[in-house]
């Protein structure tokens, strides 16, 4: 049974699978407004940058449809906070802030038409910004799948699946492709704490679709490392800097710098949504600090409520630790200032 990770629901709302209750239930959500989209983006109910973006996108085209009985000024102030406040939802994953930039430029395109037009113009956006994903995801699949050895031992971090995008996925994409394609492969799911997106979402996703995959702690990839069970290992990203610096989910700097002790090739998927080449390195990326109850806990309260909690939601690898990087546009080997430069001009 095929899921969708965001649907659109014409003309006033979208739904997005609550991926909080997986893989324990398959509920969807129906939003209706840039506030409600902001607060299911923050609360990860939608989550994966790809997905944030799409998130996003949508979230102002139900925001104009909300506000098309406003005249033209307070349409334009009211349009303006539904900016605002989904710009403020979640800070790493620069698919977000890429999808906005989108959508107000449709905007802008338009800003002095009726708002009935301004509403078509949003809803259409929004709509080619999921379509482009998937679309983009494929291409990705198709150049990466080359990567992957018939028989690969695949070692993969969070989620980077169809839950993370509008469909297929990047890292999850990849590997798809590669199993399309004929290749054997058997995938190793890290947990990824603290809030298992590894083994709620990954482990379900890939399940489901048929593909081997083996479920682990974080900490035991050292193992299966050093008992050289890793061919590969690919993973996505929130936002690569320009030099090819990769932040990604928490965990993922410690699994590159493993990767090449154990002489094993590191792979990034991410579409060029994800690249930020406003930031000469990955210093400058932005790290989200969660809540301490995602680490005292999970559900339950198991540790001490007043032991102070470091809980960044994303850490940064270095682009000396990834083999290569593999976009729509094709596979990027040693990515670096130089080598990526190409992907920053039209195609
Ligand atoms: O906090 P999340 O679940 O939004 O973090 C997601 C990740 O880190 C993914 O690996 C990344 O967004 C790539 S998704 C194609």
């Amino acid at each position: 049974m095929k899921f969708d990770t965001l649907r659109w629901q014409p003309p006033a709302s979208f739904e997005i699978l609550d991926q909080r209750a997986l893989p324990l239930r398959e509920t969807y959500l129906r939003l209706h407004s840039a506030a409600a989209a902001a607060e299911a983006i923050r609360d990860l109910a939608v989550r994966g940058a790809p997905a944030i973006g799409c998130a996003a996108a949508f979230g102002i085209a139900v925001e104009a449809y909300r506000l098309r009985d406003h005249a033209h000024t307070a349409f334009a102030a009211a349009l303006e906070a539904g900016f605002e406040v989904l710009g403020a939802s979640r800070p790493t994953a620069v698919n977000l802030f890429w999808a906005l930039g989108r959508m107000r430029a449709a905007w802008e395109n338009v800003a002095h038409a009726d708002i009935d037009a301004i509403v078509s113009a949003l809803a259409r956006e929004a709509q080619a910004v999921f379509a482009e994903d998937v679309e983009a995801n494929r291409r990705m699949g198709a150049h990466g799948a080359a990567l992957v050895p018939d028989g690969a031992r695949i070692l993969t971090h969070c989620n980077a699946g169809a839950l993370a995008t509008a469909g297929h996925g990047t890292a999850l994409g990849v590997i798809r492709s590669a199993v399309a394609a004929g290749r054997r492969v058997h995938v190793y799911a890290d947990e990824t704490r603290p809030v298992l997106q590894g083994a709620r979402l990954t482990a379900w996703e890939l399940h489901r679709d048929g593909i081997p995959v083996t479920l682990l702690p974080d900490v035991a990839a050292a193992s299966l490392l050093a008992r050289g069970l890793v061919d590969i290992v690919i993973v996505g990203a929130d936002r690569i800097a320009a030099n090819g610096d990769v932040a990604n989910k928490i965990g993922t700097y410690p699994l590159a710098v493993l990767a090449r002790r154990h002489g094993v090739p590191f792979f990034v998927a991410a579409p060029l949504a994800t690249f930020d080449f406003t930031l000469a390195t990955g210093a400058a990326i932005p790290i989200e600090e969660r809540d301490a109850a995602e680490v005292r806990g999970y559900g339950t309260e198991v540790w001490a409520p007043d032991v102070p909690v470091f809980n960044p939601a994303f850490d940064v690898t270095p682009a000396e630790l990834v083999t290569a990087v593999v976009t729509e546009r094709g596979v990027v080997h040693a990515p670096s200032t130089d080598s990526l430069a190409m992907l920053n001009r039209p195609a």
